[in-house]
């Protein structure tokens, strides 16, 4: 990559595929060679315990450096992949840095001393709670906002784009969105159909041409602690998501 990313990938609705995609995108990124850290801000903690196994609770977490303002402890995972993990105790964060100054810029403080050991930053973003959401990004150079083909789809889509507005106007300035990526895709659905041509009539080119199709072995594999290319490399979610990296490295070397 030409240059350092740190992208976060958010969304104001759980179970959409953030976790699924933080994984998949930085395995892949650590594969290609690329320097690549993964940062669980969310406190059900899903992709800690896609790494580390659910019974392992790591003796410092991304809330500890939150509160202590001590750095950030980082677990090596694999080649080239590092790891923040993230506890429970996140889902309170707000009462605890509220009162806090510069509240919004904790997490850009955490990573201004080691982020540029990396190529690239993914951050799974929590979904209910406003304050991570808002230190994630503050801390980004842009944002990757997953939606799950339902109903309620696009009420979360304008959620999430306020919030990045708000980030941006406030906080930081260069944060854009680079893209809508639709999750859990079933082409036969027509209600799959019919969302994905109303926010690429909203939206246009924002919404990313790679669709992740619904595809069991990503739950299988999440459920194994295994990362989708080590498990099953030809199926289609492992096809989708190395067709989304090209996309999005694509659309980040125009920004
Ligand atoms: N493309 C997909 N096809 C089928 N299941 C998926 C897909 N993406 C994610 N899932 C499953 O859906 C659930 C929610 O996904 P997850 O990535 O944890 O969402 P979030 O982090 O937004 O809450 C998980 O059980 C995950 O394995
Ligand atoms: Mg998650």
């Amino acid at each position: 990559m030409r240059r350092k990313y740190i992208i976060s990938v958010a969304s104001h609705k759980g179970g959409v595929g953030r976790t699924t995609t933080v994984a998949a995108l930085g395995t892949l990124l650590a594969r290609q060679g690329e320097k690549t850290l993964l940062i669980d801000m969310d406190s059900q903690r899903n992709l800690t315990s896609t790494f580390l196994g659910i019974k392992y609770m790591p003796r410092t977490t991304v809330f500890d450096a939150f509160c202590n303002e001590a750095d950030l402890p980082i677990i090596n995972i694999g080649e080239n992949l590092d790891l923040v993990p993230s506890s429970i105790e996140m889902g309170g964060l707000e009462s605890i840095i509220m009162k806090r100054p510069g509240r919004e810029s904790i997490l850009a403080g955490l990573l201004q001393s080691i982020k540029n050991l990396y190529d690239i930053i993914l951050i799974d973003c929590p979904s209910q709670n406003w304050i991570g959401m808002l230190n994630s990004f503050v801390a980004s150079t842009s944002v990757l906002i997953p939606i799950c083909c339902d109903s309620y789809a696009a009420e979360g889509l304008i959620q999430v784009t306020q919030m990045v507005e708000l980030a941006s106007y406030s906080f930081n300035p260069i944060l854009a969105v680079d893209g809508i990526v639709l999750t859990r895709y079933n082409g036969r659905r027509t209600l799959d159909v019919a969302i994905e041509q109303e926010l690429k009539s909203h939206y246009g080119s924002l919404v990313m041409n790679t669709r992740i199709r619904e595809n069991s072995k990503l739950v299988q594999a999440a459920l194994l602690g295994q990362d989708i290319f080590t498990y099953d490399p030809d199926c289609n979610g492992a096809i989708d998501y190395a067709n989304l990296l090209e996309e999005i490295k694509l659309k980040l070397e125009k920004i």
